[in-house]
């Protein structure tokens, strides 16, 4: 049996719109994901949303909204930012999912049967944003939490309790007997230091929440949003519900968890288990914060990266590499778009972008496109190079696994930096101009061929999309996340003929045009009103209509039949010259050639992030010609708000080019 591995993130909390912050833990958590199954390992990777509590509640009140009908819609936003980031999840909980509702029930039975929950009385302070209760210095009437600076509303009122100090013995021996349940290290040492000073009962249920899961035999009462949300690391997986029975293959997760909430994961979740008689799990891994001008980025900050923002300028796979190689887990990391564009820029347009176009366009101009497999190392330094190569693909895998990203990234771009400088010392293009040379050039380009094909295969997993592309334009077969890089060796046996169409994975950015792009789209942002964390702005009447689909005339399945909708994918964008909103698009229809097609969309994408992306065009469109050029189709984009802001429409699974829309 394959050896498994299971993941999770926290569940987001559906009172805003998702931001880096969320998107952060999710791509680190499918990129580990995608690492473990390239190694053949049976791995499942969970997400989800939290979506019960007062300030829900508030929210959708805010908003004049049924509570459930304003968190579907933010769990359909909370998906739809994460789909064109690569992220592939397996099962998202949801915890207004009935399945989820049974499990968190069965979970209080078991403690309650077991003697872990009473019923006693509570007063105190509570903030609704931690959904934590607060301590507070005695006298203080109007106290904010010291976290989101907010009031706390006073809770007087019945409640039940879980024996929490019961269980302080058991998680400091926990603690001692597996030190790396907890990672980083230094925040095992916090734990420990909460742990040691003392654990009071916790109380499990609110009478005054309704916008929750009933308390068993008590429906006065709900459930604790942590005890509710925590379970869904096993209701996810069947545990308590008949929904999944994947619990026994899974479990023990590693929990993902931003440092923010490890008391929650570190403290109570092993608490609640070892309670229930259920098996702790394998590890809580505490990431540290994306901040922003210096402060955690967050809504109530104000100073949160806009997912949308950031889409429209970056493509998924740049976005993903900066986060991972930016960051060292477990440490904060400033975000600003300058340095997201100069690492781009170093790492990926000049670094793997350029090493592939150039070891390929010597493949094409000096091998007639076959790459050469010339492994005698007649070239000077091949030897070296080969064993940088190999040594930086063990300490690839060595920090990937452990979780330090950056590091892993970090060895394998200081090995692909040697391969390019081999190739500047040994002048290929000077080799090739002398016949007695052609060992020497096929020495050459074979190891950097080589070199470039087994990098790509690690660099899969964190940069899925642009991989793969550089994959299909070395002419190799197959897909990079599909071939086991413990399994393939340097020289080994090659399933290629040709190398495909050379074009760049990563075109260079123009930091000065995407900065005051940017400051523009801000200030255009401050302008337009702001979704507040706490109470979102009640949907105007005029909000509606602007999504409102209009009503139009009906037509008959003939008249749609005769439009050809098909998936293409675009191969070349630039801007037509003197024409602010076109892009000019080469794109891939599945047809023999490719089709020039122009684009009103220059406005809101920059050229370089559309290459590479799957659209859906209407392939008959009569033929026309705009500023003397000619379009061959239509793409099809949703037009959204009151500018008409195009946004393409795409897919979240893989269509092959040509494939019809019916
Ligand atoms: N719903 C709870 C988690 C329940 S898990 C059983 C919650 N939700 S949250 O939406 O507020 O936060 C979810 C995660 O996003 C947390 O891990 C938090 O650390 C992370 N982040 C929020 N802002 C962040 C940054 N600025 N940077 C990095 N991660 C951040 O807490």
């Amino acid at each position: 049996m394959a050896e498994t591995f299971y993941v999770t993130t926290p569940i987001y909390y559906v009172n805003a719109k998702p931001h880096l912050g969320h998107a952060y833990t999710t791509m680190v958590a499918d990129s580990i994901t995608r690492f473990k199954r390239q190694r053949g390992v049976d791995a499942f990777f969970l997400t989800g949303t939290d979506e019960h509590g007062i300030n829900i509640e508030r929210a959708a009140a805010a908003r004049e909204r049924p509570v459930k009908e304003h968190v579907d819609e933010i769990v359909e936003e909370f998906k739809s930012a994460f789909a064109p980031l690569g992220i592939e999840y397996d099962r998202w909980v949801r915890t207004t999912d009935s399945f989820h509702e049974e499990g968190v029930q069965t979970l209080w039975r078991q403690l309650s049967e077991r003697g872990h929950i009473y019923k006693g009385h509570y007063e105190g302070w509570f903030c609704g944003y931690c959904n934590e209760f607060k301590e507070v210095e005695e006298g203080e009437d109007d106290p904010l939490c010291p976290i989101h600076e907010r009031p706390l509303d006073r809770v007087a009122e019945e409640s039940y309790f879980f024996r929490l100090s019961a269980f302080q013995e058991p998680l400091l021996e926990l603690y001692r007997a597996r030190p790396d349940f907890v990672r980083p290290g230094a925040r095992l040492n916090e734990v420990v230091s909460f742990v040691s000073g003392g654990l009071k009962d916790l109380s499990v249920s609110r009478a005054s929440v309704k916008w929750g899961i009933p308390v068993p035999g008590d429906p006065n009462h709900t459930i604790y949003v942590w005890m509710d949300a925590l379970m869904n690391y096993i209701t996810g997986l069947g545990w308590g519900n008949d929904q999944f029975a994947d619990f026994d293959r899974y479990w023990p997760a590693l929990h993902l968890v931003g440092k923010d909430i490890l008391r929650f994961h570190a403290v109570y979740w092993p608490a609640f288990l070892m309670g229930a008689g259920v098996e702790l799990p394998y590890r809580v891994h505490a990431h540290g914060m994306w901040l922003s001008g210096g402060r955690k980025m967050s809504k109530t900050t104000g100073n949160v990266i806009d997912l949308n923002v950031l889409r429209k300028h970056f493509s998924a796979d740049m976005i993903r590499y900066f986060v991972l190689r930016e960051m060292a887990f477990g440490q904060d990391g400033d975000f600003t778009y300058e340095a997201l564009i100069d690492r781009v820029n170093a790492d990926l347009a000049d670094g793997l972008g350029n090493l592939a176009s150039r070891t390929l366009t010597m493949v094409r101009n000096y091998f007639e496109g076959r790459p050469p497999r010339n492994f005698a190392e007649e070239a000077s330094g091949a030897a070296l190079v080969r064993e940088a190569v190999e040594q930086a693909r063990a300490r690839f895998d060595e920090e990937f696994d452990a979780l330090n990203f950056s590091r892993a990234l970090e060895a394998l771009w200081s090995a692909l930096a040697r391969v390019d400088k081999f190739i500047t010392d040994n002048q290929p293009w000077k080799l090739a101009k002398d016949p007695s040379a052609r060992a020497q050039l096929e020495s050459v380009i074979a190891t950097a061929y080589e070199g470039l094909r087994l990098m790509v295969l690690l660099a899969a997993p964190a940069m899925p999309a642009t991989t793969r592309e550089i994959w299909n334009q070395m002419g190799l077969r197959g897909e990079p996340l599909g071939i086991n890089p413990r399994e393939t060796s340097w020289g080994g046996p090659l399933d290629v003929s040709e190398i495909g169409r050379i074009s760049p994975a990563f075109p260079k950015l123009d930091k000065e045009k995407i900065m005051a792009d940017i400051e523009k789209e801000k200030s255009a942002e401050e302008k337009s009103l702001p979704v507040e964390e706490s109470a979102p702005a009640p949907a105007t009447p005029k909000a509606e209509e602007a999504v409102a689909p209009q009503k139009a005339e009906t037509i008959s399945i003939e008249d749609f039949a005769k439009v050809e909708l098909r998936a293409a994918t675009v191969l070349e964008a630039e801007r037509v010259p003197k024409a602010d909103r076109l892009l000019r698009l080469v794109i891939d229809v599945g047809e023999a050639e490719p089709r020039q097609i122009l684009a009103g969309i220059a406005e809101y994408y920059a050229p370089e992030t559309v290459v590479g992306r799957k659209i859906i065009v209407v392939a008959n469109l009569a033929p026309r010609k705009l500023r003397g050029l000619e379009s061959n189709g239509m793409l099809l984009a949703a037009s959204v708000g009151e500018e008409g802001r195009p946004v393409l429409a795409t897919f979240t699974e893989d269509v092959p080019n040509g494939a019809r829309l019916k």
